[in-house]
């Protein structure tokens, strides 16, 4: 572990609402790891912004009748709001379209120019005549090939998931016309001249996972294509050369370049230079597994192109898709959860802990179910950690006058407690390094459970019974430090509780969930309840609204 991080989470398209999916796969796991870096002393950032460009985005800007800066400004102020209440912190959120942004993609299309990696190349492609427009991507509806569902795009059949070849009886999405053939000149990035290169770095780096490397490996030995890195329309960055014919470039061309762009801005906010403080800390990419084609070649590709001016990720952390009760989300059929939605409905730290702790360090797909999130909320972050800081501190405010009662002699069962506190640390922490965030979860919880049975069997309501009272206080306090990435309201509350501030458990190092902090005759504050259960009626009625389009 370097003492700097940068940390990314991929940037979501300027035009939808942040949902469960999103959540899982990428924004959760990377704020609980930068909070977690931040509690090991690493001067860590996370960055983000929204991805702005491209055809869909413009597409849909224009049904609403708004100008695409107008409409992409609207979603980056509503996924900032979103973030927020979800207790996702950035220390950047950008776009890219900033200027920033823009200026480093042209800067970065000329050195790739320059070296020789992108050339100029005829594609026909369709064009309508009715509007005077090359039609990409979604601008082209019609049958698929491959499943013969009507109305679909030609760049992706929303039925079969499959990418057309050649999309039947095509449409002009604008005007409903039939397009014809036209030639354009592309530009276009040879990807496949750095398959050698590659193939190198994937192997070499060991903190990239196995299964996912075990395919992008396959991907290149089955032959790696050039990348068509131009689009038709008005709506990007233009192609900074004369003659480029108001082309501009493909959204993936600039859009992973934000995660330099925004990061670059902040640290040269606050006085850093930024090409020593990235090229000297670990960079990690957070991502879901649909786009690591994207991260693990052609973002890889285009730093070797520009010489590792910016260093290569050291992580990218790739996670599977989300299912909802075992079903894939689909927005159109309503089989979907907005993020706003679930936190008008339940806390923040309830999604954040059943999503953490159902979600692997792999590409497998993980489901919420609504039974399961009730009943691990209920008995897992109520049952056994609100408990535990229910009774400790409880007992010692009605018992000892609100203090921590001085410990006495220890016996066999508190030198084990002891032990638990002492090993609490390194075994969570070595989990959370490895990024199995919910492996460290459920060791958590195991201390937290040991200290429920180990509180219970001591039945400090009888004499002699201080030391189980002193060691449990303080076992409040090491969980309010381990759980802070987790769910940082909640242990922002345990800590107040404890009577602690000095910055709340942010502020405190990792190691020191290890630690007996707390003294005899420390002052807790007011004990109260730090959940409410989630009850089955509310449950049941969203379980029916789903999918039917129904409010909640
Ligand atoms: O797939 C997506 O949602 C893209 N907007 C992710 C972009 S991440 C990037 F910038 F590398
Ligand atoms: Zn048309």
């Amino acid at each position: 572990m370097r003492s700097r991080a940068i940390i990314t989470s991929a940037l979501p398209y300027a035009n939808g609402e942040i949902h469960l999916g999103h959540v899982a796969s990428t924004y959760l796991p990377a704020d609980v790891t930068a909070r977690f870096l931040g509690l090991k002393g690493v001067e860590a950032y996370h960055v983000c912004a929204t991805d702005d460009f491209g055809t869909p985005i413009l597409i849909q800007a224009e049904k609403e009748g708004r100008e695409p800066e107008e409409y992409v400004a609207h979603w980056n102020r509503r996924d900032r709001e979103d973030f927020e209440a979800l207790g996702v912190r950035f220390d950047a959120f950008s776009s890219t379209s900033s200027p920033e942004n823009v200026a480093l993609a042209g800067e970065v299309f000329l050195a790739l120019h320059g070296a020789g990696h992108i050339y100029e190349s005829d594609v026909v492609q369709f064009y309508c005549e009715a509007d005077g427009k090359f039609l990409p991507d979604r601008y082209v509806r019609g049958r698929c090939p491959s499943c013969g569902a009507a109305d679909q795009y030609s760049d992706l059949c929303e039925a079969c998931g499959g990418i057309p070849d050649e999309i039947e009886d095509p449409r002009c999405a604008i005007c409903g016309n039939r397009p014809v053939k036209r030639g354009s000149a592309h530009y276009f990035f040879r990807l496949s001249g750095f398959a050698g290169r590659l193939e190198e770095w994937l192997e070499g780096n060991r903190n990239l996972q196995p299964d996912v490397k075990k395919y992008v490996l396959n991907w290149i030995r089955g032959g790696l294509s050039d990348w068509d890195i131009t689009r038709d329309v008005r709506w990007g960055v233009p192609v900074p050369l004369e003659g480029a014919g108001g082309k501009v470039l493909y959204g993936w061309f600039d859009n992973h370049l934000a995660y330099v762009s925004a990061a670059f801005g902040l640290l040269r906010s606050r006085g850093a230079d930024p090409e020593e403080f990235w090229n000297g800390a670990d960079v990690y990419h957070f991502i879901g597994k649909d786009i690591a084609y994207h991260h693990y070649l052609l973002l890889a590709a285009v730093r070797m192109g520009l010489g590792e001016r910016y260093k290569l990720p050291d992580y990218i952390p790739t996670r599977g898709h989300l299912t909802l009760q075992s079903r894939k989300i689909s927005k159109s059929r309503g089989w979907y959860i907005g993020l706003r939605e679930f936190l008008g409905w339940y806390p923040a730290d309830y999604l954040r802990f059943y999503l953490a702790l159902v979600s692997p360090y792999s590409q497998d797909d993980l489901n919420f179910d609504w039974d399961d999130f009730a009943a691990r909320v209920n008995s897992e972050l109520i049952g056994n950690v609100g408990n535990l800081a229910n009774r400790a501190l409880g007992f010692a405010k009605r018992a000892h006058g609100g203090r921590v009662p001085a410990p006495g002699p220890y016996g066999e069962a508190d030198r084990a407690a002891l032990g638990e506190i002492g090993s609490l640390a390194a075994e969570a922490g070595a989990l959370m390094v490895a990024n199995r965030l919910d492996r460290a979860l459920r060791r958590i919880l195991g201390f937290s459970a040991s200290f429920n049975r180990y509180f219970q069997h001591a039945e400090p309501w009888k004499a002699g019974a201080d030391a189980c009272v002193h060691l449990s206080v303080n076992a409040v306090r090491s969980l309010a430090v381990v759980l802070h990435p987790f769910v940082p309201e909640s242990a922002a509350r345990m800590w107040s509780q404890l009577g602690l501030g000095g910055g709340g458990p942010s502020g405190q190092r990792w190691e020191s969930a290890s630690e007996v902090a707390l003294g005899a005759g420390h002052e807790i504050g007011e004990p109260a309840p730090l959940f409410a259960r989630v009850d089955a009626e509310g449950v049941r009625r969203r379980k029916e609204a789903l999918g039917g389009g129904g409010r909640r």
